[in-house]
């Protein structure tokens, strides 16, 4: 019987510290640090098998059952609503999803907002939370341009430091969502090694704890 956990990490900003947070955890793969161009990691002795995995497709991996568990940011749930339990709030990737504007913007609710975003879900769902018409403009990165070259009249964007806004001139006019890492388990996986997943939530969650 194949009882190894496979845990899908995201590969870039955020994986190095979620890696830390496993290893601390007792489910160490030294190798993991000695390459930067594999994407599959195994220690068989913790019974555990990494995978590096863009940061938004994580979700796809443990929905679908290639991936036990793995970690994924609260946007990718929120946008996506992939088909998984969300175990834990890691703490770590802290960030906002917000609107945003050039400097000089005043909305005119007689005419639809043009949102741009690579968001359109959250988007859809926060303006007609508050009963907005728009017109999404979906777009895949460097979104804080789109209202400076007159594209749209809002973002709808993550901001972590706030220097890609300030350096462009833009100003925040909602929250839409604080964001961070969350810990993420595909269902069945759940049921069949709850046991094994709930030590690595105890483990991670008193690391998490002591850093908050
Ligand atoms: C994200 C986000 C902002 C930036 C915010 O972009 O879309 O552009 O980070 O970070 P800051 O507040 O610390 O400046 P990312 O780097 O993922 O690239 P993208 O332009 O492809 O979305």
């Amino acid at each position: 019987m194949n009882d190894i956990l496979n845990i899908a990490l995201p590969k870039g900003r955020l994986g190095e510290k979620v890696y830390t947070l496993f290893e601390k955890a007792g489910y160490p793969c030294p190798e993991i640090r000695e390459t930067n161009r594999k994407l599959v990691f195994e220690n068989p002795e913790a019974a555990v098998r990494y995978f590096w995995v863009k940061p938004s497709d994580v979700a796809i991996y443990v929905a679908r059952g290639a991936a036990d568990i793995g970690v994924a940011g609260k946007d990718i749930l929120m946008e996506y609503e992939p088909d998984v339990y969300e175990l834990l709030d890691l703490g770590i990737g802290k960030c906002s999803m917000i609107v945003a504007a050039a400097e000089d913007f005043s909305d005119d609710l007689q005419k639809t907002l043009r949102v741009a975003t690579k968001f359109t879900e959250i988007a859809r769902g926060y303006y007609a939370s508050i009963g907005r018409e728009i017109e999404l403009i979906p777009l895949n990165g460097s979104i804080e341009l789109a209202p400076i070259v007159g594209l749209s009249d809002v973002i709808v964007d993550i901001t972590e430091t706030g220097a890609t806004l300030r350096e462009n001139r833009l100003r925040i006019i909602d929250e839409v969502a604080p964001l961070s890492a969350r810990l993420i388990a595909n269902k069945a996986a759940f049921r069949f090694r709850q046991e094994t997943i709930r030590e690595i939530m105890e483990s991670i969650s008193t690391q998490t704890g002591e850093t908050r």
